[in-house]
């Protein structure tokens, strides 16, 4: 596919077409006085990330920020979804904040405005300081008060030109993939940690929230990572795998902050290692937000396994797959739009805060030619339209990413721009998805 099958005109007027980011994956943790974090050790040790590769340099988007962002507005995005880096800001995590670090974020900030990009902010994308990962990071739960001071600090500066803010990026991540499955750092796989972490991400969520409102800041949501849980077969035991995958999944944060409680067949392995008196945090932790951002890539066939909870495997499926390994399966994001408002928003407004496709693209001739990524998200787009059609409160979509970046424990290997970034010379060049969906946003 050369072209995507709609334009902005397909869309209601005010829907907000936009790329994301995040700070470690792009900026250059190595510039700038930012502090160490946790990815930076978990990177250093053998066997974590691939090729032992780190955000040091990135794509040196802390010095280049702008040539990024005339990209981003040349493709006629209206937003800029962005994230401010705890370490780079307050590199011991609390106390005296790093004047250059909030200088970046300032002039950052600015220069989205000057192009006409909205900024939209994600105070949390995964690398904790590691001064508070010492101190039992996501364990520990004073990372409430850890994270209210960054919030303060860093919205204190920014927050008064912030389109819109969201607290943490993708809660399972940071809970259940970073503590249970050990793939992000801390690398941990302990259900104990799993729980607390879980439990006090959606904590600090709240305490961010009530520290923004108390700046008098508005459009606050929450950004949630969703995997449609497809069982193997009709067997009682592959719906009930699949009923637990995606309690812990997706109903596990949707259920704390929408309904202040959390949903059983996840609580079944997780409550007895939950912190004395969670059930009283639910009045933080539901605090109310103006939308709920929903990040979605893929689908997990799901089947029963004996052993310990939480008895169900991830198996191979039969769909095609992006360079990740993931299954191509764009009907999940309908139901997951049409589920969640049903379910959980009501009329609240959804975004599409993550979408995008990993391909192994390769510069020829000067040009990039990515039809997979065009085709994936033409599929997702198709989709989010018929969610419209039938009533779901849809108001915007967000590429991921603008540029290939640091994907986590995949390092470089993994390409989800729409611009490729050569990792040697930090070249930019736009794949053809981008030059696609510029004539898609643009046309008159
Ligand atoms: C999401 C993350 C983002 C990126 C994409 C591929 O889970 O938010 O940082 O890694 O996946």
């Amino acid at each position: 596919m050369t072209k995507f099958t709609f334009t902005r005109a397909d869309f209601p007027a005010d829907f907000l077409f936009g790329s994301a980011t995040s700070s470690y994956q792009i900026e250059g943790h190595a510039f700038g006085g930012a502090g160490p974090t946790h990815w930076d050790s978990f990177a250093a040790t053998p066997g974590n990330v691939v090729r032992a590769e780190n955000g040091d340099t990135a794509c040196d988007h802390y010095h280049r920020f702008e040539e990024d962002l005339d990209l981003a507005a040349a493709a006629g995005l209206d937003c800029y979804r962005f994230s401010t880096s705890w370490a780079r800001v307050l590199p011991e995590g609390t106390g005296t904040p790093n004047a250059e670090g909030l200088d970046f974020y300032d002039r950052l900030t600015d220069a989205m405005l000057e192009r006409g990009l909205k900024p939209c902010a994600t105070l949390y994308h995964w690398e904790l300081p590691q001064p508070l990962a010492d101190l039992g990071g996501w364990r520990n739960r004073d990372i409430g008060n850890w994270f209210a001071e960054f919030t303060e600090v860093i919205m204190g500066r920014i927050g008064d030109r912030m389109y819109s803010v969201a607290p943490i990026n993708e809660p399972w991540c940071v809970g259940w993939l970073s503590h249970f499955l050990g793939h992000h750092a801390p690398g941990l796989r302990d259900v104990r940690a799993t729980a607390r972490a879980m439990h006090h991400v959606l904590l600090a969520h709240g305490r961010a929230i009530e520290v923004m409102r108390g700046l008098g800041m508005s459009n606050l949501g929450a950004v949630f990572n969703f995997e449609w849980a497809h069982p193997v077969d009709n067997t009682p035991e592959a719906l009930a795998a699949a009923e637990t995958y995606d309690a812990i999944y997706n109903r596990f944060f949707l259920g704390g902050v929408f309904k202040g409680a959390y949903p059983e067949p996840a609580l079944k392995g997780l409550e007895p290692h939950l912190p004395k008196g969670w059930q009283d945090d639910f009045k933080t932790i539901t605090q109310p937000v103006d939308w709920c951002g929903l990040n979605y890539y893929t689908r997990k066939v799901i089947g029963p396994e004996a052993g310990p909870w939480p008895h169900y495997a991830e198996l191979d499926g039969p769909l095609p797959k992006t360079q990740m390994g993931w299954e191509i399966y764009p009907d999940g994001l309908y139901q997951f739009l049409t589920r969640t408002a049903a379910e959980y928003t009501g009329d609240l407004p959804l975004i599409v805060t993550e979408n995008g496709m990993a391909n192994a693209d390769v510069i020829r001739d000067g040009t990039v030619p990515d039809p997979e990524r065009i085709a994936y998200v033409d599929a997702h787009l198709e989709r989010v339209r018929q969610a419209i059609s039938e009533g779901v409160p849809v108001e915007g979509y967000f590429l991921w990413s603008l540029l290939d970046n640091y994907e986590w424990a995949l390092g470089y290997e993994k390409r989800f721009g729409m611009v490729h970034v050569d990792f040697d010379t930090l070249v930019r060049t736009p794949k053809a998805s981008y030059h696609a969906l510029k004539d898609a946003l643009t046309a008159r």
